[in-house]
Protein backbone atom coordinates (compact mmCIF):
# COMPACT_ATOMS: atom_id res chain seq x y z
CA UNK A 1 0.00 0.00 0.00
CA UNK A 2 1.13 3.41 -0.71
CA UNK A 3 -0.27 6.50 1.28
CA UNK A 4 0.24 10.03 0.36
CA UNK A 5 -0.48 12.69 3.75
CA UNK A 6 -1.13 16.05 0.99
CA UNK A 7 -0.68 19.38 2.58
CA UNK A 8 -3.92 20.96 0.78
CA UNK A 9 -6.15 20.05 -1.35
CA UNK A 10 -4.73 21.25 -4.18
CA UNK A 11 -1.59 19.15 -3.46
CA UNK A 12 -3.90 16.08 -3.20
CA UNK A 13 -5.31 16.93 -6.34
CA UNK A 14 -2.10 17.55 -8.33
CA UNK A 15 -0.38 14.10 -6.74
CA UNK A 16 -3.60 12.05 -8.14
CA UNK A 17 -3.38 13.61 -11.22
CA UNK A 18 0.41 12.91 -11.54
CA UNK A 19 -0.54 8.92 -11.29
CA UNK A 20 -3.50 9.23 -13.48
CA UNK A 21 -1.63 11.24 -16.15
CA UNK A 22 1.58 8.77 -15.98
CA UNK A 23 -0.87 6.40 -16.50
CA UNK A 24 -2.59 7.69 -19.22
CA UNK A 25 1.37 7.90 -21.11
CA UNK A 26 1.90 4.24 -20.82
CA UNK A 27 -1.06 3.30 -22.98
CA UNK A 28 -2.24 4.06 -26.21
CA UNK A 29 -5.64 3.63 -24.80
CA UNK A 30 -5.44 4.26 -21.36
CA UNK A 31 -8.78 2.56 -19.44
CA UNK A 32 -9.63 4.90 -16.39
CA UNK A 33 -12.00 3.99 -13.68
CA UNK A 34 -13.38 7.17 -12.32
CA UNK A 35 -16.19 8.02 -9.23
CA UNK A 36 -18.32 10.45 -8.42
CA UNK A 37 -18.54 12.24 -5.10
CA UNK A 38 -17.45 15.37 -3.79
CA UNK A 39 -13.70 14.15 -2.99
CA UNK A 40 -12.23 13.27 -6.25
CA UNK A 41 -13.60 16.85 -7.90
CA UNK A 42 -10.12 18.72 -7.35
CA UNK A 43 -8.98 15.78 -9.18
CA UNK A 44 -11.22 16.50 -12.03
CA UNK A 45 -10.20 19.79 -12.23
CA UNK A 46 -6.96 19.46 -12.03
CA UNK A 47 -7.57 17.35 -15.60
CA UNK A 48 -9.34 19.73 -16.73
CA UNK A 49 -6.72 22.57 -16.19
CA UNK A 50 -3.56 19.55 -17.92
CA UNK A 51 -6.30 19.16 -20.99
CA UNK A 52 -6.80 22.76 -21.46
CA UNK A 53 -3.35 24.45 -20.33
CA UNK A 54 -0.92 21.13 -21.21
CA UNK A 55 -2.28 19.67 -23.74
CA UNK A 56 -3.78 16.40 -21.56
CA UNK A 57 -4.82 13.87 -24.49
CA UNK A 58 -8.19 12.23 -23.80
CA UNK A 59 -9.31 11.47 -27.04
CA UNK A 60 -7.95 7.52 -27.26
CA UNK A 61 -8.72 7.37 -23.30
CA UNK A 62 -11.65 4.94 -22.41
CA UNK A 63 -13.62 4.95 -18.93
CA UNK A 64 -15.82 2.90 -16.67
CA UNK A 65 -17.74 4.73 -13.93
CA UNK A 66 -18.18 2.83 -10.63
CA UNK A 67 -21.64 3.07 -9.63
CA UNK A 68 -24.86 4.65 -11.12
CA UNK A 69 -28.26 5.14 -8.72
CA UNK A 70 -31.38 2.58 -10.07
CA UNK A 71 -34.11 4.80 -11.45
CA UNK A 72 -32.34 7.96 -12.44
CA UNK A 73 -32.18 9.62 -16.39
CA UNK A 74 -28.83 10.43 -17.63
CA UNK A 75 -30.42 13.89 -17.39
CA UNK A 76 -31.45 13.82 -13.78
CA UNK A 77 -29.87 16.21 -12.11
CA UNK A 78 -28.56 13.88 -9.23
CA UNK A 79 -27.42 10.95 -12.17
CA UNK A 80 -23.92 9.94 -11.79
CA UNK A 81 -23.97 10.14 -15.86
CA UNK A 82 -24.57 14.31 -15.50
CA UNK A 83 -21.87 14.67 -12.87
CA UNK A 84 -19.42 13.21 -14.48
CA UNK A 85 -20.59 15.17 -17.78
CA UNK A 86 -20.86 17.94 -15.83
CA UNK A 87 -17.32 17.75 -13.71
CA UNK A 88 -15.34 16.14 -16.01
CA UNK A 89 -16.29 14.85 -19.61
CA UNK A 90 -17.55 17.90 -21.12
CA UNK A 91 -14.64 20.00 -20.69
CA UNK A 92 -12.02 17.55 -22.28
CA UNK A 93 -11.66 15.59 -25.54
CA UNK A 94 -12.71 12.56 -24.41
CA UNK A 95 -15.20 10.39 -27.33
CA UNK A 96 -18.48 10.53 -25.81
CA UNK A 97 -18.46 6.77 -26.84
CA UNK A 98 -15.61 5.84 -24.61
CA UNK A 99 -17.39 6.96 -21.36
CA UNK A 100 -19.54 4.52 -19.85
CA UNK A 101 -21.51 4.49 -16.34
CA UNK A 102 -24.10 2.01 -15.66
CA UNK A 103 -27.52 2.14 -17.07
CA UNK A 104 -29.80 4.11 -13.80
CA UNK A 105 -32.85 3.44 -16.49
CA UNK A 106 -33.74 0.41 -16.17
CA UNK A 107 -36.39 -1.11 -14.02
CA UNK A 108 -36.82 -4.65 -14.90
CA UNK A 109 -34.60 -6.67 -12.17
CA UNK A 110 -33.19 -9.56 -14.49
CA UNK A 111 -32.69 -6.73 -17.28
CA UNK A 112 -30.49 -4.88 -14.43
CA UNK A 113 -28.34 -8.47 -14.14
CA UNK A 114 -28.20 -8.63 -17.76
CA UNK A 115 -26.88 -5.16 -17.88
CA UNK A 116 -23.77 -5.91 -15.34
CA UNK A 117 -22.82 -9.10 -16.64
CA UNK A 118 -22.37 -6.98 -20.09
CA UNK A 119 -20.80 -3.92 -18.06
CA UNK A 120 -17.92 -6.38 -16.95
CA UNK A 121 -17.60 -8.23 -20.12
CA UNK A 122 -16.73 -5.17 -21.73
CA UNK A 123 -14.02 -4.25 -18.65
CA UNK A 124 -12.98 -7.37 -19.85
CA UNK A 125 -12.82 -7.11 -23.61
CA UNK A 126 -11.34 -3.91 -23.75
CA UNK A 127 -8.04 -5.73 -21.15
CA UNK A 128 -9.22 -4.53 -17.95
CA UNK A 129 -9.15 -1.04 -16.15
CA UNK A 130 -5.70 0.16 -16.11
CA UNK A 131 -6.72 2.72 -12.84
CA UNK A 132 -9.66 2.95 -11.35
CA UNK A 133 -10.10 6.11 -9.15
CA UNK A 134 -11.99 5.72 -5.60
CA UNK A 135 -13.44 7.47 -3.04
CA UNK A 136 -14.24 5.84 0.50
CA UNK A 137 -17.74 6.49 2.61
CA UNK A 138 -17.49 6.99 6.20
CA UNK A 139 -18.48 3.34 6.80
CA UNK A 140 -15.75 2.28 4.59
CA UNK A 141 -17.51 1.28 1.26
CA UNK A 142 -16.35 1.70 -2.19
CA UNK A 143 -18.57 2.09 -5.19
CA UNK A 144 -21.76 1.30 -3.15
CA UNK A 145 -20.21 -2.18 -2.19
CA UNK A 146 -21.38 -1.03 1.64
CA UNK A 147 -20.08 -3.44 4.63
CA UNK A 148 -20.64 -7.14 4.18
CA UNK A 149 -20.17 -7.10 0.22
CA UNK A 150 -18.56 -9.93 -1.16
CA UNK A 151 -14.99 -9.59 -1.74
CA UNK A 152 -15.03 -11.06 -4.49
CA UNK A 153 -18.08 -9.46 -5.70
CA UNK A 154 -18.56 -7.98 -9.34
CA UNK A 155 -20.95 -5.42 -10.83
CA UNK A 156 -24.43 -6.05 -9.25
CA UNK A 157 -27.38 -4.05 -8.24
CA UNK A 158 -27.00 -2.97 -3.89
CA UNK A 159 -29.00 -1.38 -1.75
CA UNK A 160 -27.62 1.43 -0.14
CA UNK A 161 -27.16 1.65 3.97
CA UNK A 162 -29.18 4.02 5.65
CA UNK A 163 -26.23 6.04 6.26
CA UNK A 164 -25.14 5.97 2.81
CA UNK A 165 -28.81 7.54 1.89
CA UNK A 166 -27.85 9.99 4.93
CA UNK A 167 -24.90 11.05 3.87
CA UNK A 168 -26.07 11.30 0.10
CA UNK A 169 -29.35 13.09 1.24
CA UNK A 170 -27.21 16.73 0.63
CA UNK A 171 -27.35 16.53 -2.72
CA UNK A 172 -30.90 15.92 -3.32
CA UNK A 173 -34.17 18.36 -1.78
CA UNK A 174 -35.19 15.33 0.71
CA UNK A 175 -34.17 11.97 2.32
CA UNK A 176 -37.05 10.32 0.63
CA UNK A 177 -35.54 11.62 -2.81
CA UNK A 178 -32.60 9.44 -2.44
CA UNK A 179 -32.56 6.03 -4.65
CA UNK A 180 -32.44 3.05 -2.70
CA UNK A 181 -30.46 0.82 -5.34
CA UNK A 182 -27.70 1.65 -6.92
CA UNK A 183 -25.88 -0.08 -9.87
CA UNK A 184 -22.34 -1.01 -8.56
CA UNK A 185 -18.94 -2.21 -9.49
CA UNK A 186 -18.10 -5.13 -7.06
CA UNK A 187 -14.82 -5.12 -4.90
CA UNK A 188 -13.76 -7.98 -7.23
CA UNK A 189 -14.14 -5.64 -10.00
CA UNK A 190 -11.92 -3.02 -8.27
CA UNK A 191 -9.14 -5.37 -7.31
CA UNK A 192 -8.92 -6.52 -11.27
CA UNK A 193 -7.81 -2.94 -12.39
CA UNK A 194 -4.13 -2.67 -12.28
CA UNK A 195 -3.66 0.33 -10.16
CA UNK A 196 -6.08 1.95 -7.40
CA UNK A 197 -5.88 5.19 -6.43
CA UNK A 198 -8.02 5.93 -3.48
CA UNK A 199 -9.09 9.79 -2.20
CA UNK A 200 -10.25 10.64 1.08
CA UNK A 201 -10.36 13.96 2.97
CA UNK A 202 -12.31 15.38 6.57
CA UNK A 203 -12.09 13.95 9.51
CA UNK A 204 -15.30 12.29 8.50
CA UNK A 205 -13.03 9.50 7.37
CA UNK A 206 -10.42 8.92 9.41
CA UNK A 207 -12.04 6.24 10.68
CA UNK A 208 -12.66 4.56 7.81
CA UNK A 209 -9.28 4.86 6.46
CA UNK A 210 -7.15 3.75 9.59
CA UNK A 211 -9.87 0.48 9.22
CA UNK A 212 -8.77 0.22 5.63
CA UNK A 213 -5.44 0.68 5.97
CA UNK A 214 -4.76 -1.00 9.38
CA UNK A 215 -7.54 -2.55 10.26
CA UNK A 216 -8.40 -6.56 9.18
CA UNK A 217 -9.48 -7.01 5.67
CA UNK A 218 -13.10 -7.80 6.16
CA UNK A 219 -16.20 -7.50 4.61
CA UNK A 220 -17.14 -4.70 7.48
CA UNK A 221 -14.93 -2.31 5.67
CA UNK A 222 -15.02 -2.97 1.98
CA UNK A 223 -11.99 -0.72 1.20
CA UNK A 224 -10.19 -3.15 3.48
CA UNK A 225 -10.09 -5.49 0.84
CA UNK A 226 -7.37 -2.70 -0.88
CA UNK A 227 -4.82 -4.60 1.44
CA UNK A 228 -4.68 -7.17 -1.42
CA UNK A 229 -4.14 -5.36 -4.06
CA UNK A 230 -1.02 -4.94 -5.22
CA UNK A 231 -0.66 -1.14 -6.59
CA UNK A 232 -3.30 0.80 -3.76
CA UNK A 233 -2.27 4.02 -3.38
CA UNK A 234 -4.22 6.07 -1.03
CA UNK A 235 -4.26 9.59 -1.21
CA UNK A 236 -5.43 11.67 2.02
CA UNK A 237 -5.53 14.52 3.87
CA UNK A 238 -4.42 15.36 6.64
CA UNK A 239 -7.84 14.75 8.91
CA UNK A 240 -8.56 12.18 6.69
CA UNK A 241 -5.14 10.14 8.21
CA UNK A 242 -5.15 11.40 11.57
CA UNK A 243 -6.56 7.97 12.87
CA UNK A 244 -3.28 6.15 11.27
CA UNK A 245 -1.34 4.91 14.00
CA UNK A 246 0.79 3.97 10.98
CA UNK A 247 1.04 7.98 9.73
CA UNK A 248 4.55 9.04 10.47
CA UNK A 249 5.70 5.63 8.79
CA UNK A 250 3.55 6.57 5.55
CA UNK A 251 4.99 9.79 5.60
CA UNK A 252 8.87 8.63 5.06
P1 LIG B 1 -17.77 11.72 -1.14
O1 LIG B 1 -18.28 10.22 -1.36
O2 LIG B 1 -16.56 11.88 -2.01
O3 LIG B 1 -18.90 12.59 -1.58
O4 LIG B 1 -17.45 11.87 0.31
C1 LIG B 1 -17.34 9.18 -1.36
C2 LIG B 1 -18.06 7.84 -1.41
O5 LIG B 1 -19.15 7.72 -0.83
O6 LIG B 1 -17.49 6.90 -1.98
Amino acid sequence: MFVIVARSEQEMAERAADLVEAEMQRHVSPVLGLATGSTPIPLYEELIRRHREQGLDFSTCITFNLDEYVGSAPDHAESYRRFMNEQLFDHININPKNSHVPDGTIADLEAIERFCEEYEKRIADIGGIDLQVLGIGANGHIGFNEPGSSLGSLTRIKTLTAKTREDNARFFSSLDEVPRYAITMGIGTILNARKVVLLATGKGKCAAVAAALEGPVSSACPASALQLHRYATFVLDEDAASQLTLEGYHRT
